[in-house]
């Protein structure tokens, strides 16, 4: 049955037939929920319905082990894990664990973060507890608008109880004219530890914001006392000029105005480890109009990692290395948290101690585009966890490719190869074992040296897939102009090209046939979506050749995340309508000669939310 949009809209109690054969109808003309399952992933955390913002206030329940996932939705709510895919919500229809409306947080419920055993050995939530709107760095501050407070849980997560008392961090730092102040994030760090002469286990809080006219900061605080009731002002330990960026900016964008959802952790070459280098993943904002910006053009969500030292008895960060944790336009507001190898998940797979962030991917642009929201009845999801360590990149030419400032450092230096460290962020093997099942199917490899789409022999089932490849060329490649990956989601109608750019070393996501209903609904974005990835020369056997481009695409329906070479990962939205849109291609464009191998696609995926109706 084909209902004309002008019926459709006002038959909600009508279920709907969509038709995904023949070309959309203006989408946002369609009932209210009508659209619930045509772009829903499955192997994705998002909430039963409505919007996710970001994730925040993950933890591992010491009493049970288990996993827990949270999130703004209404508030803050989250979910339980106890193998990092699947997952069951928390409360009912994913309802809050807390939500805004208390003395202290009258407005909203910002980012916050847990001390798992904290005040009488309980989960303890330090937030941003929000008085006043709006809050901008692009505005003057309202002064109270944030402040810390805290929340304790009694009954494994499923509500947060707040304090009845003030906030615990009740201003930013005296005089300081910021431009935000919020998202507490604690932390333990040895090597904070001896340059503050704490006590070993001391918890620190970062808070991400700024200073109008000055930049972006990371304000550092102390734990004073048991309860977590006081802390005390270590300072700025992190500034950086307004609006700078790392070396030329090509491989961490800029440093913005004002910092959002910092986290700090030490990593080393296995994961989570309080005594290793220090990292942080931090949100920045920042925009083109130097002199009316209304709003943040750009958010980017960048990780740094550098050197802890003291100057005139303050503690300072520099970095040494910094980077996009994803280079996705949607991408940003990162949250992590250690993961004991004691948790319920690490138990089943014997993983190490490891840091694991979940990335936000915003399914309206910040709130910016027209989209069907009320058709969709859901907006936005999380990426998949990926856990961090310190990566190495072994027997690289010392040549001028590495003597950039960029997301690497030379760690070692043997005459004319050099090994470099960056950070290493891969989908959390759980759920990448979860992935690559065995209902999978190996594509013949090619190798292509003339401009066109070069179709797969099996088309997969369904639009839940991963697609794994490696990509070889010839040094040459470098000078010339060529392309190459692979056209997904693709049918007669549509096509979403994911390829690498030899000239400025870019893997970018080509939207703008992804989707035929971009021609009839407002909101769906088509631009194109561009990172940045280097591949070093390599010495093997005495011989040069450039690193291999080793994909691993992840398409979950309209989500699709790109990783490559365990260093690299970009984000997106892919809308496709028709549902013969499942094609995949392999894709050159452009002089020189590529060659594909190791390709195989893996069906299915898994449904992350088995509990759910
Ligand atoms: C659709 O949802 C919106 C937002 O909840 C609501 O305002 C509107 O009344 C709904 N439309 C119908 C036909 O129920
Ligand atoms: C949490 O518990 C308190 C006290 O019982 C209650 O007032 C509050 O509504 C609960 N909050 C949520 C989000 O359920
Ligand atoms: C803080 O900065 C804002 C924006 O530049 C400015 O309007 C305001 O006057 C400043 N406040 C103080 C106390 O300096
Ligand atoms: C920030 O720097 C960029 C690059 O130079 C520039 O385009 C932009 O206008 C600057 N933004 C502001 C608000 O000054
Ligand atoms: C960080 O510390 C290392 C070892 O002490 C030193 O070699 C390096 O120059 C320092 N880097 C920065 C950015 O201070
Ligand atoms: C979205 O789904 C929820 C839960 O089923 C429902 O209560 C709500 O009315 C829906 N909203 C729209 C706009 O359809
Ligand atoms: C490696 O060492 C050689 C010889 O000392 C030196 O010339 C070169 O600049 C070093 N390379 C890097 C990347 O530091
Ligand atoms: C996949 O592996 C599982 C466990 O080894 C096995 O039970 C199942 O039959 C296999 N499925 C296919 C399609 O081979
Ligand atoms: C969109 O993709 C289809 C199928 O690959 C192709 O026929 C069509 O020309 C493309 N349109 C544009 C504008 O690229
Ligand atoms: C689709 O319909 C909406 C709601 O009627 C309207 O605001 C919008 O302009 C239409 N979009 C297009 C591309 O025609
Ligand atoms: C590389 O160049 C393409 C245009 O050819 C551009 O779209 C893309 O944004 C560039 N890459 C980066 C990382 O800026
Ligand atoms: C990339 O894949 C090739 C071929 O499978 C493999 O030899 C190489 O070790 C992989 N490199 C990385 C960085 O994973």
């Amino acid at each position: 049955m084909k209902l004309s949009p002008a019926v459709l809209a006002g038959s909600l109690a009508v279920r709907q037939e969509i038709d995904y054969n023949s070309a959309p109808p203006n989408l946002s003309t369609l009932a209210n929920s009508s659209l619930f399952e045509t772009w829903r992933p499955k192997a994705h955390v998002l909430p039963p319905s409505g919007q996710i913002g970001d994730p925040c206030m993950h933890y591992t329940d010491p009493e049970t082990g288990l996993f827990h996932v949270g999130y703004l939705h209404s508030g803050a709510a989250g979910a339980t894990t106890d193998d990092l895919v699947t997952y069951k919500d928390l409360n009912p229809d994913g309802q809050p664990f807390i939500v805004a409306g208390g003395v202290n947080d009258p407005i909203a419920v910002f980012d916050g973060s847990v001390i798992p055993s904290g005040i009488d050995g309980k989960p303890t939530l330090l937030y941003t507890s929000v008085s006043y709107l709006p809050i901008q760095w692009t505005i003057a501050y309202t002064r109270g608008s944030e402040t810390q407070s805290l929340a304790v849980s009694s009954d494994g997560g499923r509500n947060f109880t707040k304090l009845e008392h003030g906030p615990v961090i009740p201003s930013p730092p005296f005089a300081v004219n910021v431009t935000g102040f919020r998202d507490p994030y604690v932390f333990q760090n040895n090597q904070i530890d001896s340059h503050t002469g704490s006590a070993p286990g001391t918890w620190y809080v970062v808070i991400s914001g700024g200073v109008h006219g000055d930049g972006p900061s990371q304000f550092l605080y102390r734990q004073h006392d048991a309860d977590f009731q006081y802390w005390e002002e270590l300072g700025q330990w992190w500034h950086e000029p307004a609006n700078t960026t790392w070396g030329n900016g090509d491989w961490a964008g800029r440093w913005g105005f004002n910092f959002e959802v910092s986290n700090l952790f030490g990593l080393d070459e296995n994961g989570y480890n309080a005594e290793g280098e220090v990292f942080t993943t931090l949100g920045a904002e920042w925009s083109l109009d130097p002199i009316v910006p209304q709003v943040s053009d750009f958010r980017e969500m960048l990780w740094a990692s550098g050197n802890v030292s003291c100057e005139d008895g303050k503690v300072k960060f520099t970095p040494s290395m910094a980077g996009k944790l994803d280079w996705g336009h949607s991408a940003y507001a990162a949250a992590g948290k250690e993961l004991p190898a004691t948790s319920k998940a690490s138990e089943k797979s014997g993983a190490p101690d490891r840091f694991i962030s979940y990335v936000w991917l915003t399914g309206d642009y910040y709130g910016t585009l027209d989209f069907p929201t009320n058709q969709q009845n859901w907006t936005g999801a999380l990426l998949l966890p990926r856990e961090l360590s310190v990566g190495k990149i072994s027997n690289v030419v010392d040549n001028e490719l590495v003597r950039e400032t960029g997301s690497w450092r030379v760690t070692s230096n043997n005459s004319g190869v050099v090994e470099l460290a960056t950070l290493k962020q891969e989908i959390v093997r759980e759920s990448l074992a979860a992935l690559i099942t065995n209902d999978s199917f190996v594509e013949p490899g090619q190798t292509l040296s003339s401009s066109g789409a070069v179709s797969f022999q099996q088309t997969p089932k369904s639009k839940f897939h991963v697609i794994t490849a490696s990509i070889s060329s010839p040094q040459t490649c470098r000078d010339s102009n060529l392309r190459a990956g692979f056209q997904i989601l693709s049918s007669e109608f549509e096509s979403t090209t994911i390829y690498y750019q030899f000239s400025n070393e870019s893997i970018i996501i080509d939207r703008s046939n992804s989707s035929a209903a971009a021609a009839t609904t407002n909101g769906i974005d088509s631009r194109n979506e561009a990172g940045r990835l280097r591949l070093f020369d390599l010495v093997e056997d005495g011989q040069q050749r450039v690193e291999s481009l080793n994909l691993t695409i992840v398409v979950d329906n309209s989500v699709v995340e790109v990783h490559a070479n365990g260093r690299f990962a970009i984000s997106t939205w892919a809308r496709s309508w028709y549902a013969s849109s499942r094609e995949i291609r392999f894709f050159q464009e452009g002089d020189g000669e590529v060659t594909f191998g190791d390709v195989t696609v893996h069906e299915g995926l898994y449904d992350a939310w088995p509990d759910r109706t």
